[in-house]
């Protein structure tokens, strides 16, 4: 569920008017309903209850302080990939104690920074990874706990750039090996082995590869458990949501949710896929979602700049960029972008989905097909490319959907672009969470 819907024709997130947040903090600008953010954490916690389980949100998929606050009260642990998530964290009134550090490249000051936090556990990448914890945690005379990332091996049908858990991805230790591994931890006098963890990718959209990758690893947690007392199995994180018809609308059905759910398999088949196979493991059970709680919870505003038209096609220019939002440039992904002021009101006759030579102008009620881009100077600048719209028109707000997850945290100052700024809504109030930057932001650490 999300609570980005329109009344009257205009669209709303939770109690707020998009377009007076538009007027209130200009464009781009993010928003983020935080009802939906708690409901997808609720959700997740109840399908959860039946084992002893910690859901640690993967920070890397929206940072901002509002968010992980939102997050920290509602009883979170933190999934942290730098030493910079985990003071944000920590200055968003995180528990140190219930994060865990992933990443396959930690520095040395990011090491001793978590040790001095008591960090839950450092999830180790490779051998050399753990023997450089060791050595840093014995100048502290102090014991860091320490997980394996294991690589089970499994495709999660993913985009390429965002697939883990095979052998051919640098992450993780290769499952045959982990035993090994674990063993020579055990000597390491400076080390506690107190889980282990995995994580096969992101934005998956069927149940069977979680499964399948828990199948795989619950011997050696079996193992684990029974040799050194291990306290928790991670199952990572990865449930992906809905990009496509993210929206429904008061009058026209022009974008319609599914199911409700936000999740492109819902929280429960997600949990039935999982609860057996972790059932009988007795020990705890992390998950570290990112995406899913965050990602169908935000939007980006953008105002229309020009209306192009050449030959053989409509641009419709926008006044954010590949900069802002550079998913749908990175890996080509789908995101929903639909008029913050519905004009068009009745049904058309036959689907609306159905295409049309992209010259075709828009009838009265019609829609025609558009390219959506942004201002910067690439062509891989693009939000949309010949995507069926209702006519729009200089000046006019969308909404790309689906921008929650994987959105700011991306962005850039390519082109000299200030970051957008980002705002948090709760019923009807509406915080502004991020101040845009600033022409002289962007040269104020600079030398002269
Ligand atoms: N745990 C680990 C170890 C991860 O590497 C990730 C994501 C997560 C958890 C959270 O995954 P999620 O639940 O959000 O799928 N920028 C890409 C996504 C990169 C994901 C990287 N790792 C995108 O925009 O789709």
């Amino acid at each position: 569920m999300h609570s980005f819907r329109y009344r009257d024709g205009k669209l709303y997130c939770e109690d707020i008017d998009l377009a007076r947040a538009a007027e209130s903090f200009g464009t781009p600008l993010y928003i983020y309903s935080a009802g939906t953010i708690l409901d997808h954490f609720d959700r997740l916690n109840a399908a959860l209850a039946p084992f002893d389980h910690l859901v640690c949100y993967a920070v890397k998929a929206n940072s901002n302080r509002a968010v992980l606050k939102l997050l920290a009260e509602a009883g979170a642990g933190f999934d942290i990939v730098s030493g910079g998530e985990l003071f944000r964290a920590i200055k968003a009134g995180a528990d140190p104690t219930k994060c865990t550090f992933a990443g396959v490249g930690k520095a040395r000051d990011e090491i001793e920074y978590a040790i001095d936090q008591g960090v839950y556990s450092f999830n180790v990448e490779s051998e050399a990874e753990l023997e450089y914890i060791d050595k840093i945690a014995g100048a502290k005379k102090l014991r860091a706990p320490i997980a394996l990332r294991v690589n089970p091996d499994v495709d999660p049908h993913t985009h390429e750039y965002i697939a883990t858990g095979s052998h051919e991805n640098k992450f993780g230790i290769a499952l045959g090996q982990a035993p090994a591994v674990y063993e020579r931890a055990a000597k390491m006098r400076n080390i506690d082995i107190v889980g282990v963890q995995m994580h096969i990718g992101s934005q998956i959209t069927e149940s069977a590869p979680f499964a399948d990758a828990i199948g795989k690893v619950a011997p050696l947690v079996r193992q684990l458990k029974s040799r050194y007392g291990i306290k928790f199995f991670s199952i990572g994180g990865g449930m992906g949501i809905i990009y496509r018809r993210a929206l429904e609308s008061g009058s026209g059905k022009w974008w319609h949710d599914h199911s409700g759910e936000s999740s492109a398999f819902s929280v429960r088949d997600y949990a039935d896929a999982i609860v057996p196979p972790v059932r009988d493991l007795d020990v705890r059970i992390l998950v570290e979602p990112g995406r899913f709680l965050v990602g169908n919870a935000g939007i980006l505003l953008t105002r229309v700049r020009y209306i192009k038209e050449s030959s053989v096609k409509k641009f419709v220019i926008v006044d954010a960029g590949m900069n802002d939002l550079i998913r749908p440039s990175l890996y080509r992904s789908y995101h929903e972008i639909v008029p913050v002021e519905e004009k068009i009101r009745p049904s058309p006759p036959s689907s609306p989905w159905l295409g049309r030579g992209s010259r075709e102008a828009a009838g009265e009620g019609g829609m025609e097909k558009v390219d959506i881009v942004g201002p910067v100077c690439e062509s891989g600048d693009f939000f949309a490319l010949d995507r069926e719209m209702p006519e729009v028109h200089e000046g006019d707000l969308l909404a790309i959907m689906s921008a929650g997850a994987y959105g700011f945290v991306m962005a850039s100052n390519y082109n000299s672009r200030p970051l957008p700024a980002e705002a948090l809504v709760r019923g009807g109030q509406l915080a502004l969470i991020r101040k845009r930057q600033t022409w002289e932001d962007l040269v104020r650490d600079e030398a002269e």
